[in-house]
């Protein structure tokens, strides 16, 4: 083993668990709480827009009216799809999964995008605004395209959480669930370093752009143990069907040594606020919408695990019956997530080029050595 890596022995971290690879001002956990800039998740699930909180994330401090107006005019222009994409959705596969139709078509957006390569803070400004919001016009494009329909064209007077259901469904959406929604875009906004967003910013060290960056955490977002877990839930609790068939599921897939989708979490062991809010969210929707057994079995299950793994709910948890009940096909669930937490991401990137260093960790290797080459015939 090198002298270097000798030092570093007995700092291998798994996962990077405890390891803290940057400085970041704009999200973090304390307590029990998650901060964005300083604001609780809970004051800005209450009180903001979706719009706002994108703009908290990236510039730092919550807009006046005239800035949030202006921000709002550019952001809201730039949900429409350049016309040269639309004749990729007629030419791409619609069986596919829609996390791996939305990475396909941002790097088609890539190849369009004068700023594609620029990572100056203007460029990349730039092209925040336009990638996030269009990411929400993608998904519900291909949703449309996909059962036959004409993708619809965004209305800019309307938010992004407006413009999702419009579009998705191609009728006006009411003002309780475009709320709702637009709680949702905010709860999943930016999480600290999770794993999509160090996605990012190992993407963005190399000063690769932020369409690179983005299209690095969109692959890492959709695994399930990351953003993918949603999805995975509203499965595991459609396969489940009723409340009373729960424990004999749980005994029996725990002792297969499965995961239960949902569940646990990195840093958060006393609970994860977002589930809270979405808690509270899950049951009078599921109620509302005729599907109360979804929320009865999801908080049975939450009791269970806690009593037999000492597991909380997470963010992915809560969430599932509620964009269920939204009436949102279950594979799209993750790419919601991508919908809102491309916010995250573009703040992280332009944090890391403000103060750059390529990430460059070391593994600590345990193959052999001393080999000597053998000729292919003799080996
Ligand atoms: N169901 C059952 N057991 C779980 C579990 C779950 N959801 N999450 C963690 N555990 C168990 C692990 O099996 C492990 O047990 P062991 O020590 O006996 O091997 C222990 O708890 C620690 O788990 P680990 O996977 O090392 O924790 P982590 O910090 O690396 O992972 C998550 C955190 C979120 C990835 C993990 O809890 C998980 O996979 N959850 C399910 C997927 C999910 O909901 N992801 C969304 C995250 S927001």
């Amino acid at each position: 083993m090198s002298e270097q890596l000798q030092e570093y022995e007995g700092a291998l971290d798994r996962g990077l668990e405890g390891v803290v690879t940057c400085t970041t001002s704009i999200s973090t956990i304390e307590g029990t709480t998650l901060l964005y800039r300083g604001y609780t998740i809970e004051d800005l699930a209450a009180n903001a827009t979706f719009e706002e909180v994108i703009y908290l994330l990236w510039y730092g401090w919550l807009p006046t009216r005239r800035e949030l107006d202006e921000f709002c005019t550019d952001l809201h222009h730039s949900m429409a799809l350049p016309p040269e994409s639309f004749g990729w959705f007629h030419g791409l596969p619609t069986r596919v999964h829609p996390m791996d139709f939305l990475h396909a078509v941002i790097a088609g957006l890539t190849l369009h995008d004068p700023d594609a390569n620029l990572v100056n803070a203007a460029a990349t400004l730039r092209k925040s605004t336009r990638l996030s919001a269009r990411v929400g016009t993608i998904v519900t494009a291909y949703q449309r395209v996909r059962s036959g329909q004409w993708p619809l064209q965004p209305l800019p007077e309307k938010s992004i959480a407006w413009n999702f259901l419009y579009m998705l469904k191609g009728e006006e959406p009411d003002e309780t669930t475009v709320r709702r929604f637009d709680t949702c875009l905010i709860l999943h906004a930016d999480h600290e370093l999770n794993a999509s967003a160090f996605s990012a910013r190992v993407t963005s060290s190399t000063l690769s752009g932020l369409y690179s960056s983005v299209m690095a955490a969109i692959g890492t977002l959709k695994g399930p143990l990351h953003g993918g877990a949603n999805e995975q839930v509203a499965r595991m609790l459609l396969e489940i069907k009723s409340p009373d068939r729960l424990e004999n599921w749980l005994d029996n897939t725990l002792r297969s040594g499965e995961k239960i989708m949902g569940f646990g979490h990195r840093v958060y062991k006393e609970g994860d606020p977002r589930a809270k809010i979405l808690k509270r969210m899950s049951q009078e929707i599921t109620r509302e919408n005729g599907h109360p057994e979804l929320y009865e079995m999801s908080v049975r299950l939450e009791e269970l695990m806690q009593a037999k793994k000492g597991l909380i709910p997470n963010v992915d948890f809560y969430s599932a019956s509620v964009y269920y009940s939204m009436g949102i096909a279950i594979d799209l669930f993750t790419p919601v997530f991508a919908t809102s937490r491309i916010a995250g991401w573009c703040a992280h990137v332009l944090e890391q080029y403000q103060n750059n260093r390529i990430y460059r960790p070391r593994g600590k290797y345990v193959g052999p050595t001393g080999e000597a080459y053998v000729p292919i015939d003799e080996r």
